[in-house]
């Protein structure tokens, strides 16, 4: 039966994932979780099972290639038939051809200012260059590595002085209030990625 909704792709924490189903809750993301889908076991499924949300570990280990893994994503995907499929925290790189399956579809939210700082460690390398304003960059997801459009930023102050932690802790607390507004945003039709971007700002 076809369930339009979001599916949420996870490999971790799952702290993105619990301000998603908080903003399904509330009403201000207008559309189910369809799916929560992880590529292995990790905290955010048990977030996922808590909240009683068809959660499904397609563990990418067990695939002899990204091929096969991402052949199995689709086939447990599409019969969904999802409007959105958020990456939070999603440690694969999905290759073209998966993207294509689901054009326009896939949105990723990375902890830097795009286009800094792409990859890994970014709170480290941003501490480390001594930025004054860093934060979260919301995108579609192309072939690239964090290199998609930019949908929506949220920034906020640092310093050389705050630990790494303290950095995470302040964008993670951004990335927790833009991602749902984003995707509340996208799935009503409220942003022209050709006309306006969502910025905020905290100090
Ligand atoms: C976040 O920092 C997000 O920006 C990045 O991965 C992390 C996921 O954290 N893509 P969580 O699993 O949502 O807590």
């Amino acid at each position: 039966m076809v369930n339009n909704g979001i599916v949420v792709f996870i490999s971790g924490r799952g702290s993105n994932l619990n301000a998603i189903i908080n903003a399904v809750n509330d009403g201000v993301i207008k559309y189910p979780i369809s799916a929560v889908v992880s590529d292995r076991y990790c905290e955010g499924i048990e977030i996922s099972r808590k909240n009683k949300l068809n959660t499904l570990i397609i563990d990418h280990k067990k695939f002899k290639s990204k091929l096969s893994f991402e052949k199995e994503l689709i086939k447990k995907i599409k019969p969904l038939n999802p409007n959105l499929i958020v990456l939070a925290g999603f440690m694969q790189i999905l290759s073209i051809s998966f993207i294509k399956e689901f054009k326009s579809k896939i949105i990723n939210i990375h902890p830097s200012l795009l286009p800094s700082f792409k990859g890994l460690n970014t709170h480290a390398r941003a501490k480390e260059a001594g930025v004054l304003i860093h934060g979260c960059t919301i995108h579609f997801v192309n072939e690239g590595i964090d290199s998609g459009k930019i949908i929506a930023q949220g920034a906020t102050s640092i310093s050389k002085k705050f630990s790494e932690s303290e950095i995470e802790k302040k964008i993670l607390n951004i990335e927790h209030i833009l991602y749902p507004k984003v995707i509340a945003k996208l799935l009503d039709n409220e942003i022209n990625i050709n006309e306006h971007n969502i910025i905020l700002c905290y100090d």
